[in-house]
């Protein structure tokens, strides 16, 4: 089984962007635990990152082709992408929204999720670990993770 881990804009810069809001780890560390973690559970973890709404529903579209479910923190486009919300409704697999902050204890602008409504649910607000936990939650609703 192949999933695809997706991260939107700026999150290259983890490890060094506003490191009191979202912790000093960097991308490839956060990818790297991913990776493991999936070898644990023996699936692919695929992982890819894009400052472009475009280049994100290009990699949407070909993961629809490629992969069982896609764990995706739209970062800032999470807030006001229409696009990106219509590229996840036209999806077969499933997909799980990820935050590392907690999106609604922030600024009121970021308590919007229009990502939302056409996933399968959200983690927010549990740091990195918020993508491990949207891992097991994925796989648990692709029946391959039962707890
Ligand atoms: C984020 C939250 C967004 O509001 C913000 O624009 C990000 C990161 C998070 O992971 O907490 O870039 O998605």
């Amino acid at each position: 089984m192949k999933i695809l881990v997706l991260h939107g804009p700026n999150l290259n810069l983890l490890g060094e962007r506003e490191t009191e809001v979202y912790g000093k780890v960097n991308l490839d560390e956060i990818n790297n635990r991913l990776k493991r973690l999936g070898s644990k559970y023996q699936i692919t973890i695929v992982t890819l990152q894009s400052n472009c709404e475009g280049e994100l529903i290009n990699f949407l579209h070909k993961a629809n082709d490629e992969a069982s479910g896609v764990i995706f923190n739209p970062a800032a486009y999470t807030h006001y992408s229409i696009a990106l919300r219509d590229a996840i409704a036209a999806l077969t697999i499933p997909v799980v929204e990820v935050h590392i902050s907690n999106i609604y204890s922030r600024e009121s602008f970021r308590a919007k999720s229009v990502i939302a409504p056409v996933t399968i649910g959200q983690i927010s607000g549990f740091g990195l670990e918020s993508y491990s936990l949207g891992l097991k939650a994925l796989l648990n609703h692709l029946d391959f993770l039962r707890e």
